[in-house]
C-alpha cells in the first residue's frame, strides 16, 4: 500500500500517494488551469509526456518545470499561475 506524503499546491497542504506526479497533484487539489499563455489564455497538462509544455508550473520555486515529469517529495511547494 503505498505511503501518503503532503505537498503544497498555492499554499494550500494536500496528501497525496507517493510517486504522484506534479500534475496528477495539481488536479487532486482542484486545479485545471496550471499557468497562462503570452495572451493570456487558461493552460493545462495536454500531452503528460513532457512534450507540450502546457504543465509549466513554479516547483520549489524553480518557474517552467513540467509538472508532468516530475514526481512529488513530502514538502514540496507547488504553485501555479491559476493562483
Ligand atoms: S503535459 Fe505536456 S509536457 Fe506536461
Amino acid at each position: 500500500m503505498p505511503e501518503t506524503i503532503r505537498i503544497k499546491v498555492n499554499g494550500v497542504a494536500v496528501d497525496v500517494p507517493e510517486h504522484t506526479n506534479v500534475a496528477a497533484a495539481v488536479t487532486r487539489a482542484g486545479h485545471v488551469h496550471f499557468r497562462r499563455s503570452v495572451t493570456g489564455q487558461p493552460r493545462g497538462p495536454l500531452c503528460g509526456m513532457g512534450i507540450c509544455f502546457e504543465c509549466r508550473v513554479t516547483i520549489d520555486g524553480q518557474p517552467h518545470r513540467r509538472s508532468c515529469q516530475v514526481l512529488c517529495r513530502p514538502g514540496m511547494e507547488i504553485q501555479t499561475d491559476d493562483a
